[in-house]
């Protein structure tokens, strides 16, 4: 019988994988801890809450009180780490919270970990920690870091913590590196979620700088599938890339997804680019395929067409998300580029 401890559990790759061990295994129980920062939304987990196996703690993965006092009442033996600040552009407006969740956060739950006697931990990190890749490679586990955001250098920070746990402590750890991850129940602050939901109110999309940038997309399912096979079969100590080998132009994704809502191609403006870019993500993810591992939707068109009808069908759920704080972090990261934008057209 496992206990496991699902932090961020109510963000959007953590929910799906809370959705998803609710139902394959009804014999674990499951405790999402989570901050409930702006991004957590129980809503994500209405679909499994009135499980019998579903429990919700709220707390900090920085609070060692708040996590040893969860450990200890569900006698926790797994712990799947999703918790993280996570947006790249919130991260250049403002690090502090980044580094606070994703380095010195992970620190401190690898070692309550430690200390408690947690059998297994699993850390979800990102394919941000390679940097920008360039030619024509593919990431694999044992490249070097080469971090170039507020946001992805703080995820760095966390994965080799990691790392430094198994090596010195013995802590029985893995982590997962996930390329750009989409479908439903996705904070409308990341690409197609708020390109989506933007277009469907005929606002303009701030495409950032020439919309070449490269970036291999992954459905949250596969995504989910992919932290599954690395808790249950990876190796101690290893790294696994879950990668979508989905490689697409930002600007033929905003294509897609306007091809499938139905609406012009004017609404794109090009607008000055994000600092510190990053131009191409690519990895390769045979270690986690020579596990078991295999995606189920491998077909962009259709699992882009689906993604916009979730949106489409759920308006519910992200209109009452684009109010109140939301509305500053627009204005703040999109006014001044979008009169950028008019002003050179
Ligand atoms: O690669 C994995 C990473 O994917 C995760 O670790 C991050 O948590 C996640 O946010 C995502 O990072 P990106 O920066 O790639 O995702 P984002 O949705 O912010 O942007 C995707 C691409 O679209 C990127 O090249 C920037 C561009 N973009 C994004 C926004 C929000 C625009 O052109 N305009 C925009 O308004």
């Amino acid at each position: 019988m496992k206990n496991i401890m699902v932090t961020g559990g109510a963000g959007f790759i953590g929910s799906a994988f809370v959705r998803r061990m609710i139902n394959k295994h009804p014999d674990w129980t499951v405790v999402v801890f989570d901050k409930m920062t702006y991004a957590g939304n129980l809503d994500n987990l209405l679909p499994v809450a009135q499980a019998p196996n579903y429990r919700f703690v709220q707390g900090d993965i920085a609070d060692r009180e708040a996590v040893r006092g969860t450990f200890e009442q569900y006698g926790i033996d797994t712990v799947v780490n999703f918790a993280a600040e996570t947006h790249v552009d919130r991260s250049i407006l403002s690090p502090d919270s980044f580094i606070f969740s994703n380095t010195v956060g992970v620190y401190v739950l690898l070692d309550s970990a430690h200390k408690h006697g947690v059998e297994r931990f699993v850390h979800v990190s990102t394919d941000e920690v390679y940097g920008d890749i360039e030619g024509d490679h593919f990431s694999v586990e044992d490249d070097p870091f080469k971090p170039n955001s507020p946001y992805s250098a703080s995820k760095a920070g966390g994965d080799l913590m990691v790392r430094s746990y198994f090596v010195t402590y013995g802590l029985n750890a893995v982590v997962t590196r996930g390329s750009n991850t989409y479908g439903p129940y996705q904070y409308p602050e990341k690409l197609m979620p708020f390109f989506i939901t933007e277009a469907l109110d005929d606002r303009p999309l701030p495409v950032y700088g020439d919309g070449m940038q490269v970036r291999d997309w992954l459905h949250v399912d596969d995504h989910a599938g992919g932290v599954e096979a690395a808790l249950l079969h990876g190796k101690p100590g290893e790294a696994y890339n879950i990668a979508g080998e989905n490689l697409q132009h930002n600007i033929d994704v905003i294509r897609l997804m306007l091809k499938h809502l139905q609406k012009p191609e004017s609404l794109m403006k090009f607008v000055p680019d994000r600092e510190g870019h990053d131009r191409r993500y690519a990895m390769n993810c045979d270690k986690l395929k020579a596990l078991g591992w295999t995606r189920e939707h491998n077909d962009f068109d259709a699992a882009v067409a689906s993604t916009v009808k979730w949106y489409l069908s759920n308006d519910n759920w992200w209109r009452k998300i684009k109010t109140g704080e939301y509305l500053e972090y627009y204005k703040r990261q999109y006014a001044a580029r979008l009169a950028a934008a008019q002003s050179t057209s």
